[in-house]
């Protein structure tokens, strides 16, 4: 049984804390489908304030995460120690931007480590040299890199095999996995005036199953036409 390992650097590993024990994610560590080690850097600074930061070469506002302390504990996970060379992923808006073929691609491997910065930048060093890769989740800038680890966690987490059931997968559906979905409804079956599609309670499998095809192609054509080009696969 294949186990993927996440090892996450962060100044707050409390931020994981409780991401980790609900839905999905907390099957798939019980299950022990993932397993996911998180390091406080800042263990790995020595000094009495257990400074992980300093002002940056040439002036300007904002502090910089030193390259030492990062190097230091990227050292002190397993994969270092045990000599493997697994992917450093640091997050930051410059990296690619993070899809489902990326997630996909992650839930292969055995293990990678991400990176979470904080404060205006990490020094440039720490990236040439132990950086592997850099993702970004999307075109704006959050404070670190903590909620964007949570968001691949999510997403790579529920493609490693027997995390999810098959109800939940699609499988059924193999076009949910490149197109947008359709609508759904459950009880009642009239609600603020609005009634279930009639198709739905048709009783007509083969009928429904058109339907559903039909308004997932709808929705991506109206919401998202550039996932018809292939690049993006949702
Ligand atoms: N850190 C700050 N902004 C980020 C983003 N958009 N994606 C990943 N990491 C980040």
């Amino acid at each position: 049984m294949k186990v993927l390992t996440i090892n996450i650097l962060t100044i707050f590993p409390g931020i994981f804390e409780s991401f980790l024990k609900y839905g999905m994610v907390r099957r798939a560590l019980e299950n022990e489908l993932l397993n996911v080690i998180i390091h406080n850097i800042r263990d790995s600074a020595h000094d009495r304030h257990k400074t992980v930061d300093d002002a940056p070469y040439g002036g300007g506002s904002g502090m910089i995460m030193k390259p030492d302390i990062l190097a230091e504990s990227l050292k002190s996970t397993l994969p270092f120690k045990e000599n493997r060379k697994p992917p450093v992923i640091f997050l930051t808006p410059q990296g690619k931007l993070f899809d489902q073929s990326c997630a996909n691609r992650l839930s292969m491997m055995d293990e990678f480590i991400l990176v979470c910065g904080r404060y205006r930048a990490v020094d440039e060093r720490f990236r040439e040299l132990f950086v592997t890769e850099e993702i970004s989740i999307g075109d704006y800038v959050l404070s670190g890199g903590e909620p964007a680890a949570t968001v691949i966690i999510d997403a790579v987490s529920r493609l490693i095999p027997g995390v999810l059931h098959d109800f939940e997968s699609g499988i059924e559906d193999s076009y949910q996995n490149s197109f947008l979905d359709c609508p759904w409804y459950t009880r009642p079956e009239i609600f603020e005036g609005i009634s279930v599609p009639e198709i739905l309670l048709s009783g007509n499998h083969k009928n429904i199953k058109k339907w559903r095809y039909e308004q997932s192609m709808k929705r991506t054509l109206d919401r998202r036409p550039d996932l018809f080009e292939g690049s993006k696969k949702m």
